[in-house]
């Protein structure tokens, strides 16, 4: 038989064979049987070098054009069984539109960022604007602006993270009080503010303390500013936050940037002040503290403290929502269970909007 005789035999069985098939995985094994480097037609062009030198040109060309009819016929084989097979995947996978959707899931506010919406449009009612400051503070915004000098033993009161910053004085803030100086120092009297925001203490966790927490900070500096303005304000938010029937508790307290200072307690909503597990059986919770600007503060911000007076306050936002919703362990706050914050999914609705809706 001649290589022509061979290559038309070839030729016949390789498209018979081709047509035959309709998996895509028998196509690429039929190219490694004819066109492979195995392959027949290969075993054949190989052979050529044997033929007699005048014999070779006419069984080269012919070998070739097998090759390149074998090829062509290989790839457009390939190519219709892939988009069948993709085709066929599209009818096994396709979306069935008659199936009923997924809703998708909702998030919603963080319960601590809810309290200080909630808080900020308190105050928003009674004329307070609502700013934000850096968390990493300088010790003269965190202390000195604060009359709290390098050597005063009240520095020890806040556990301070300190940054490494080649002598820069950068801290984490401790609290939210440094924003009382910036504020002051950004605009004249008359100031309303409250300054919501994360604090930061070098301290040991436990059920009623984080080393992250959030404070909001309250401000008001004017020319008429009592400590009655201080107790009727933070009466007010105790009876919008948890009910009309609150009542406040003032007492003496010391804070370096007030004078007089004073922790504020609401008496415990969950028992009604009889004692129980979240007020750990006072009746009370604390908040936090304030009290009125102390003179220094003002003299050192550039206010005349014989002309101006201003009361300040600094909250704890975590105790705040313990004692709204009875959460008795402040470090499930930043533990992010979604079994505890999905208990916290309310609708956006605002203040004013629930006002109006139930007016
Ligand atoms: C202050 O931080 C003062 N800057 C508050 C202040 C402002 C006083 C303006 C006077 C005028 P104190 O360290 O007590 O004070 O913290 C205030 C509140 O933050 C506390 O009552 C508490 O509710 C909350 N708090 C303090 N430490 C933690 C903590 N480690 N984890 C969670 N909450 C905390």
């Amino acid at each position: 038989m001649s290589i022509h005789d061979d290559l038309t035999t070839l030729r016949g069985q390789a498209l018979g064979a081709l047509h035959a098939i309709s998996d895509l995985s028998e196509v690429d094994a039929w190219e490694r049987q004819y066109l492979g480097a195995k392959g027949e037609l290969t075993a054949i062009l190989r052979g050529l070098g044997a033929l007699p030198a005048q014999e070779r040109p006419a069984a080269g060309r012919a070998a070739n054009a097998v090759k390149v009819e074998l090829t062509s016929a290989f790839a457009a084989a390939r190519a219709k069984r892939a988009s069948a097979a993709l085709t066929e995947r599209l009818d096994i996978e396709g979306v069935d539109v008659t199936l009923p959707g997924r809703s998708p899931l909702i998030g919603t506010a963080h319960p601590v960022s809810q309290m200080i919406d909630e808080i900020s449009e308190i105050f928003g009612f009674m004329g307070f604007q609502t700013v934000f400051g850096p968390e990493v503070e300088t010790t003269r915004y965190n202390f000195d602006l604060l009359n709290i000098p390098d050597d005063h033993p009240a520095r020890d009161v806040w556990d301070t993270i300190q940054l490494q910053s080649d002598g820069a004085d950068l801290i984490l803030r401790t609290h939210t009080s440094p924003m009382q100086a910036r504020v002051m120092e950004a605009s004249g009297p008359p100031v309303r503010v409250i300054v919501p925001g994360r604090t930061y203490r070098y301290e040991a966790q436990d059920a009623s303390h984080e080393w992250m927490f959030h404070q909001i900070e309250g401000l008001a500096v004017d020319t008429t500013i009592t400590l009655a303005d201080l107790k009727g304000v933070l009466t007010e938010l105790a009876r919008q936050l948890f009910g009309p029937e609150r009542r406040v508790r003032f007492r003496c307290d010391f804070f370096p940037f007030v004078e007089p200072g004073v922790d504020y307690a609401v008496d415990c909503a969950i028992c009604a002040g009889r004692g129980c597990r979240v007020c750990k059986q006072t009746g009370w919770l604390e908040m936090g503290g304030a009290g009125m600007v102390h003179p220094n503060v003002l003299k050192a911000i550039g206010y005349a403290p014989d002309e101006v007076s201003g009361f300040a306050f600094g909250l704890g936002v975590e105790r705040m929502v313990m004692m709204k919703y009875g959460v008795d362990d402040l470090r499930a706050f930043a533990a992010n269970d979604l079994r505890f914050l999905q208990q916290f999914t309310r609708p956006f609705a605002s203040r004013s909007s629930q006002t109006e809706a139930t007016a």
